[in-house]
């Protein structure tokens, strides 16, 4: 793989609460400026694998590799070591509520910078600045709570991007979009690619696939990696995308 590597992953297996599992020995090579893409069922992993890239949760098995630095709860319990991470990594969640929380849009786009240190007046031309790149300037003043999901989306968006962070994780984040905000969504994710991020994106829309991806990673209802290859050929594997619910049985193509 081309690239000096963001992200490492070996025999990493999850389970939440220690139940069924979520991840089965998970081996992954993400390397810088890559684009990846997350594919398969629902409830096969694709969130919960997000959020070990993304430092919230922690391999029961396995070991992580993020930046040449082990991620581990005792890692990340290292506040100035988890700071650093969280500022390198950037997560869109799959529903915006969870990320929103401030009374102003604003304010929400603010929050991140401030709290990476910027002054009161840098945080407010960068959040402005992001505010007319999204085309939401007519919201600048409303609570995020109250705006539409297509809205809120573009909002947590903002507010990731405001930190600018090297790593962009994003769980569906078309879902909920009407066309021109879709299309509006993958411009940004490859407008932020071009600028050298790392973008690690689950969808169960193969349509984005050739927009989007550099490389598909397909996770099965086992919640193991059952493909790990070029969006070409895993367009052309109708077993691989049967067994990830990507087509209908009835598809014939
Ligand atoms: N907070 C949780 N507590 C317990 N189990 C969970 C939790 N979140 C997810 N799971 C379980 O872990 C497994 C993986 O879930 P995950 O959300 O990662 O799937 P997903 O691939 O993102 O699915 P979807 O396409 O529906 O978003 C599922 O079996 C799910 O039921
Ligand atoms: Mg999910």
């Amino acid at each position: 793989m081309a690239g000096s590597l963001v992200y490492e992953l070996e025999n990493v297996s999850y389970s939440y609460q220690h139940s069924k599992p979520a991840l089965e020995e998970i081996d992954l090579k993400i390397a810088l400026a890559e684009r990846v893409m997350l594919l398969g069922p629902n409830g096969c992993g694709k969130s919960t694998l997000q959020k070990i890239l993304a430092g919230l949760i922690f391999a029961d098995s396995g070991k992580v590799t993020a930046f040449d630095r082990k991620i581990t709860s005792k890692a990340m319990s290292d506040k100035r070591f988890a700071t650093a991470l969280r500022q390198k990594i950037g997560f869109v969640f799959q529903n915006s509520d969870v990320q929103l929380f401030c009374t102003s849009v604003l304010d929400e786009i603010m929050f991140g910078p401030l709290t990476m240190g910027l002054s009161f007046s840098e945080a407010k031309k960068r959040a402005e600045d992001l505010i007319d790149y999204t085309g939401i300037g007519y919201l600048a003043n409303c609570s995020p709570h109250h705006l539409s999901g297509g809205e809120k989306k573009k909002v947590a968006i903002a507010a990731v991007v405001a930190t600018n962070p090297e790593v962009l994780i994003f769980d569906e984040p078309t879902n909920g979009l009407d066309p021109k905000s879709q299309r509006w969504m993958i411009d940004t994710i490859n407008e932020l690619n071009k600028q050298g991020k790392t973008i690690i994106l689950a969808t169960h829309y193969l349509e984005f696939v050739p927009e989007l991806a550099d490389r598909i990673i397909v996770l099965g209802e086992n919640h193991r990696i059952i493909a790990n290859d070029l969006p070409e050929r895993i367009l052309k594997n109708r077993n691989i995308l049967l067994d990830a619910n990507l087509i209908d049985p009835s598809y014939n193509k």
